[in-house]
């Protein structure tokens, strides 16, 4: 049997829970830090499948990585050979292998990576990647499932993205702060994450003013030296556990996050009715009754996250009333709803808008996590649920979310993850 969550629903989620390190920040640091030939000592790493891939496949290359524990890595690109090829069966599968292109052109002109993969979500180009690669000076050709980037040198200039794209700033980012003489790039993504790239590459020796804007100036440099940085906390991870409170009917705090970092999950929680406090690094979520609807529109940050959108949607099919939500970023990130309407939410799905009519309760059912972010959603969902879900196809929560049941567990939900037909009884007999 594949491993699978089974939960029995209906405790309210109460207590507190430590988030950990940003995912989508700790990827592309990770691959900046092999363009230094010093030492990078990296803390508040989430331990989770994408970045233990992603390090398999640096060392793949020759960087040299040294795992002080489960959260705290030590990486050096000293002795890494300009040819290096990223290929394997794992790192086809994940997104973030793009942030090697950036990476390794700067640091040697040339890069030789496996188109990325990640979560089925929507087309996911990369095209603005290569028009700023191309525009440093660098020649980029897809060949055999390969994108193969070189140049005879990189030099600065001026880059206007044609649409906001968390990935290809980064990617940019990463490459001119090697390239000659001073580059802009326009219209750049002002997520947190960005913004931790930039910390950390400014750490290692790079000049790179504005990331958090929309205009970033980066000023070229030779090489980079040692660096001591923290991961930033992981926004998602933490408004998943602040829904997890308004959905159950819990109370949690939600402890290490920035909370200026989750202000527009705030104030749409606020705005349906949940309690939310914050302190100087945490947030409390609660919620007594029955929640009201909204409307909500996915944009890039300090817009609301399409990384939360299923999470407020399970919030949103249990409210009373109808609300609206519009995906503007990617296309396919509604496949949760077939296996939510399973568990009697009533959801209508037109093009990239979803119509809520809110039901008083969900019942257990047999579901399949469709991608990362959908597939927590629907584990919340089934600790709100009435009698036995299980969710399967959990590999992909397991790419971005550190110890789930785990935390889950100690804010009192009734979730175990079984891997046999005979464990999978046992819970169900034990939880009645
Ligand atoms: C990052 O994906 C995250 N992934 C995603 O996290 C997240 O959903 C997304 O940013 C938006 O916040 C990683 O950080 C590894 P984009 P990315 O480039 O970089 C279009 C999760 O669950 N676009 O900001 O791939 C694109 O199609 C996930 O953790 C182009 O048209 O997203 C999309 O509509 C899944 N051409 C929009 O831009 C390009 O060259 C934003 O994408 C690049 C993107």
């Amino acid at each position: 049997m594949e491993q699978k969550y089974v939960i029995k629903g209906g405790n309210p989620l109460v207590g507190e829970v430590v988030i950990g390190g940003a995912k989508n920040a700790a990827l592309p640091v990770l691959a900046a830090a092999i363009m230094t030939d010093g030492c990078c000592h990296i803390d508040n790493m989430p331990n989770v499948r994408d970045i233990n891939v992603l390090l398999q496949a640096m060392e793949g290359i020759g960087a040299g990585i040294n795992r002080v524990n489960e959260n705290e890595v030590v990486i050096t690109g000293k002795g890494m050979e300009a040819d290096g090829i990223v290929d394997n069966e794992y790192i086809r599968k994940i997104r973030a292998s793009y942030y090697l292109i950036g990476a390794l052109l700067g640091k040697f002109r040339k890069a030789q990576v496996v188109l990325p993969g990640g979560c089925a979500i929507g087309a996911r180009p990369i095209d603005q990647h290569i028009k700023g690669f191309e525009a440093l000076g660098a020649n980029v050709v897809i060949e055999n499932g390969m994108i193969k980037a070189e140049a005879e040198r990189l030099i600065g200039t001026h880059i206007y993205m044609d649409v906001v794209s968390v990935g290809a700033t980064i990617n940019i980012m990463m490459a001119a702060s090697r390239a000659e003489g001073n580059t802009v790039i326009e219209n750049a993504a002002k997520e947190p994450h960005v913004v931790d790239v930039a910390n950390f590459l400014n750490c290692m020796g790079a000049d790179i003013r504005g990331a958090g804007t929309d205009v970033i100036r980066i000023n070229g440099k030779e090489s980079f030296g040692n660096c001591e940085y923290s991961i930033i906390p992981d926004q998602i991870e933490a408004g998943t556990f602040m829904t997890a409170a308004a959905v159950t009917k819990g109370d949690i705090t939600v402890k290490n996050v920035i909370p200026k970092h989750l202000e527009a999950i705030t104030a749409k929680l606020v705005e349906i009715g949940a309690e939310v406090q914050e302190f100087d690094d945490a947030v409390r979520v609660v919620a007594t009754k029955r929640l009201k609807p909204t409307q909500i529109k996915t944009l890039p940050y300090p817009g609301f996250p399409t990384d939360m959108q299923p999470q407020m949607a399970i919030t949103l099919a249990l409210s009373e009333g109808i609300s609206v939500i519009t995906e503007s970023i990617f296309e396919n990130r509604f496949r949760y709803v077939d296996e939510l309407t399973r568990m009697g939410a009533k959801i209508q799905v037109e093009g990239n808008t979803a119509l809520i009519t809110g039901v008083e309760k969900y019942t257990g059912a047999e579901v399949s996590a469709p991608d990362l972010r959908a597939g927590a959603a629907l584990v919340i969902a089934g600790l709100a649920a009435e009698g036995i879900t299980q969710v399967d196809s959990i590999g992909y929560i397991h790419r971005g979310y550190e110890k789930f049941s785990e935390k889950l567990r100690e804010l009192g939900g009734q979730i175990q993850l079984v891997e046999t037909e005979k464990e999978l009884q046992k819970f169900i007999l034990q939880v009645g």
